[in-house]
This record gives C-alpha cells, structure tokens and sequence, in this order.
C-alpha cells in the first residue's frame, strides 16, 4: 500500500509534531483540530516550528512555504476520507478513541490503514470496533516528534504483516527508527519509563535526595538528557499520571500506581512546563525546583 496522503486527528503537542514531520518529508497532510476552537492556533503553532528550522539555518524559506502548501488544518474530520494513512493523537480516553475508530472504519476506503499514537491504551479494543481490522496498529511517536527518532508499530491482535510492512516503510520515509512491538499496556518504552519517574516521585517522598539532586544524579551519572523529573514536567503530569493508571489498572501492582504527590500537582492544575509548573517552577529563569515541594510530602 502506497501512502501518499496523511489524515492526522488531533493537533496538540503530538498530533502537530506528526504533522510537521509527514509534511517535512513530503506528504500531502490533513490535521483535523478535534476540540472545539479556532483551527488558526495550530495553524500558527505548525508555522512556528518550521520558522524555528529557517532562523536556525536548518530550511530555506522557500521550503517552508512549500511544506506548509501541504498542510490542510480542519476542524473537518471528513477531510480524511481520501488519505491513504490516518494516525489519531486525540486525548487519552479509550472511549473517546473507540468512537473515533467506529466512525474512521465507515468514513475512509478499506484499504487506509488507521493507526493510533496512543501511549498506553490498547490498540485490540480500537480494532475491536472496526469492521475491517487487518489494517488497525499503533504509531507511536515521541515528544519531541520531530527530534526522537523512535516510532513503536504496535502489533495489535488482528493487524495483518502487509499493515506492518507498509507502515514500516511509511517511518523510514519520514527518517524515523521503528521497531514493532507487540499490543502490551505501555509497550516497550513507556512501560519502562512510566515506573521509572513514579520510582523517582517515591524516592523524593522518602526524602532520599531533592528534585534537582536527584535529576543532576541522572543526567550525569546515566547519561539521560533530562532527569525523571524533568522529563515528567515535559511529557505532562497528566499524561504521566495516565500512563501510571493505565498501566496499574493492567498489572493490578501498587508498584504501578500513581504517587500521591504525582497525583495532588494534577488536582492543583500543575501539569509541568505547559501549565508553567510541576516539579518545576517555569516562570524562574531558569526553573527551579517546585518550591511546595522542598520538605517530602507524605
Ligand atoms: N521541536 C522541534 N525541534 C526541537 C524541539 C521541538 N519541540 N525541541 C528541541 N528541538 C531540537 C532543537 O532545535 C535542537 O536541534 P539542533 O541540535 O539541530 O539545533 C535539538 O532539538 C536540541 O534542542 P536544544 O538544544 O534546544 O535542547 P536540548 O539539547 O536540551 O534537547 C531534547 C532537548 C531533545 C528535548 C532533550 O532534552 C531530550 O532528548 N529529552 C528527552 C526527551 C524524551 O525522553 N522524550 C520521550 C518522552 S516519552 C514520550 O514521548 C512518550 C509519550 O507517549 C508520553
């Protein structure tokens, strides 16, 4: 299966980094905004990114004009019926998503592969609701999508080798790593880093070192580009909070719970560097540890 044209549902932070690395390499793209608002905000966002790429020295001009010449932002999502490859990043709700795939599976040709960039959830339940399922998978991209090379396959129950094959082509087009993994709550990388920032969480509720020492300790003594902390404020404390539920309510392990003070920075709305503070304060230049969270609170 040849894809040519992009369907991608959802324009926050993940569904926009798709769109910027389809576009960049060459794909005619549909981003359907699917929350209500005006579609000029990630229009302007998407322009963002690519004026970054030209003040840097990274793309000409004249470039960034031609990539965003293929960019089609909708709040439409019948706009994707003629795209050859949808990938969803809508919020991570599996109600939410199994209605989108019921309505894709009747909207798009047999033959569009529908994929989901879900971080956590199961790929089978999506397929469940679809009448043609062979062509159903995950595409998982990481934050940053346009910077981290890995993208996950997910192999769900009934997804048939010739999805596996075309979409493993499809990555390497847009200069990604993809390895296939199979349908496992979390599969491989969030399923090993999620219980690695709870472990984090736990370590600075025991009072064993602060948030900035314990990140130091792992940027420098593991070599990680940010620490645990850092890292959590960067993916978002919701999302992280997500995945920690997602996973426990999988392996029924307190191990994989989510921490109370994980979970009371989400109740106060302090969701990381989007909200402006989490473990972090971001309004400091540069951030500093979350001041609430100098004295272990539990
Ligand atoms: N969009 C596009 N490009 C970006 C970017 C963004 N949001 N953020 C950084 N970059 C580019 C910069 O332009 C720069 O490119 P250059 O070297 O060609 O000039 C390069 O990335 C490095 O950026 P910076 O110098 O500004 O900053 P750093 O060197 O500190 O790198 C980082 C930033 C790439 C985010 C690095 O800290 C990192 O790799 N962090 C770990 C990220 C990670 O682990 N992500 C996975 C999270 S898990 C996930 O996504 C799963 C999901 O399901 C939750």
């Amino acid at each position: 299966m040849e894809i040519k044209k992009v369907g991608i549902i959802g324009t926050g932070t993940m569904g926009l980094g798709i769109a910027h690395v389809c576009a960049q390499a060459g794909y005619e793209v549909v981003a359907v905004k699917a929350t209500p608002g005006p579609v000029e905000k990630p229009k302007a966002q998407l322009d963002k990114g690519f004026a970054r790429l030209v003040e840097r020295g990274k793309l000409e001009a004249a470039e960034k004009d031609a990539i965003l010449a293929r960019v089609t932002v909708t709040d439409n999502e019948a706009a994707v019926a003629d795209c050859d490859l949808v990938i969803e990043s809508i919020i991570e709700d599996i109600e939410t998503k199994k209605a989108l795939f019921k309505r894709l599976d009747a909207r798009c040709r047999e033959d569009t592969l529908l994929t989901t960039n879900t971080s956590t959830l199961s790929v089978t339940a999506m397929m469940a609701v679809c009448s043609k399922r062979d062509r159903i998978a995950g595409l998982h991209f990481f934050n940053p999508a346009a910077v981290m090379k890995l993208v996950e396959i997910i192999h769900g129950f009934e997804t048939s080798e010739e999805t596996l094959t075309s979409l493993e082509v499809f990555c390497k087009k847009v200069k990604k790593d993809p390895v296939v993994v199979q349908d496992t709550t979390g599969f491989i990388v969030n399923r090993l880093l999620t219980p690695y920032m709870l472990n984090a969480i736990r370590m600075l509720e025991r009072g064993t070192g602060t948030i900035e020492d314990i990140d130091h300790a792992m940027k420098s003594g593991a070599a990680h580009p940010m620490g645990p902390f850092e890292l959590a404020d960067y993916i978002g404390l919701d999302v992280v909070e997500a995945m920690s539920m997602n996973i426990y309510t999988d392996v029924r392990h307190e191990h994989h719970a989510p921490p109370h003070t994980l979970t009371r920075l989400v109740q106060l709305g302090y969701l990381g560097r989007k909200t402006g503070k989490g473990f972090y304060d971001y309004s400091q230049k540069p951030p500093v540890q979350n001041s609430q969270l100098v004295r272990p609170v539990v």
